[in-house]
């Protein structure tokens, strides 16, 4: 089935919140159900450059600089945004990221307190024309996800790790941002049932990709 317009979806939230395991159930979904024109991608990383600038930040042992950081994070978007997204999008492909620049909003501003109009002229230059149609907001608590990341097998990283104090900035900063872009993210409470999220996702889906049940 041919999808009029090219789509845009993300997916947000905490660590531990369900996202990716969601991001990954669409993708099957709508590959199944919907067209075979989609593909599934995720931030930081998704291109193999991109990955590599991943793996430097998600290393356990290294706290960088929060604008050393954020620059590392904006030349992997860069990449992702240039080598595949715009080529995805030109292919009217359904794009499925895991993260995308809420993140940003949410880490490198309410987290570590960077100017958020700062933040806004890199990420212009980046991808001026570039929204998300849809994001899934998946909000969970810090008991909860706790919970959850001890209970992974692979291995946690440094994000993993955060105290109850930076847990809720993040976490009440995707809040704040769901206020302001409310039109185009849609909420989810993470401690429903995966698979009660999943039918909610994947009906959400449907209505605005227009393709009916
Ligand atoms: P992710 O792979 O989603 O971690 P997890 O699977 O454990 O949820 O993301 C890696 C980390 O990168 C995450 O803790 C948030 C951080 N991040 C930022 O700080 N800013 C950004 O713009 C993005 C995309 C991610």
């Amino acid at each position: 089935m041919a999808i009029k317009k090219p789509f845009f979806i993300s997916f947000e939230g905490v660590e531990g919140s369900g996202k990716s395991t969601q991001a990954k159930l669409l993708y099957k979904f709508i590959k199944k159900k919907i067209t075979k024109k989609v593909i599934l991608t995720r931030e930081p990383g998704g291109t193999p450059f991109a990955e590599k600038i991943r793996n430097i930040l998600l290393d356990n042992k290294i706290k960088n600089n929060p604008l050393t950081e954020f620059f590392l994070l904006m030349a992997a978007r860069n990449d992702h945004v240039v080598n595949k997204i715009n080529y995805y999008l030109k292919k009217k492909f359904i794009i499925i990221c895991d993260r995308f620049f809420y993140s940003t909003l949410a880490y490198q501003h309410y987290l570590e307190g960077m100017n958020k109009k700062f933040i806004s002229n890199v990420q212009k230059k980046i991808f001026s024309r570039i929204h998300p149609d849809i994001t899934f907001l998946i909000d969970l608590d810090k008991k909860e996800s706790k919970k959850r990341i001890s209970k992974r097998n692979k291995k946690t990283n440094r994000f993993d790790k955060l105290s109850t104090h930076d847990f809720n900035k993040i976490r009440n900063g995707f809040l704040k941002i769901s206020k302001i872009y409310k039109n185009k993210i849609t909420i989810i409470n993470g401690r429903k049932s995966l698979n009660e999220i999943q039918k909610n996702i994947n009906k959400k889906t449907l209505k605005l990709l227009n393709v009916g049940n």
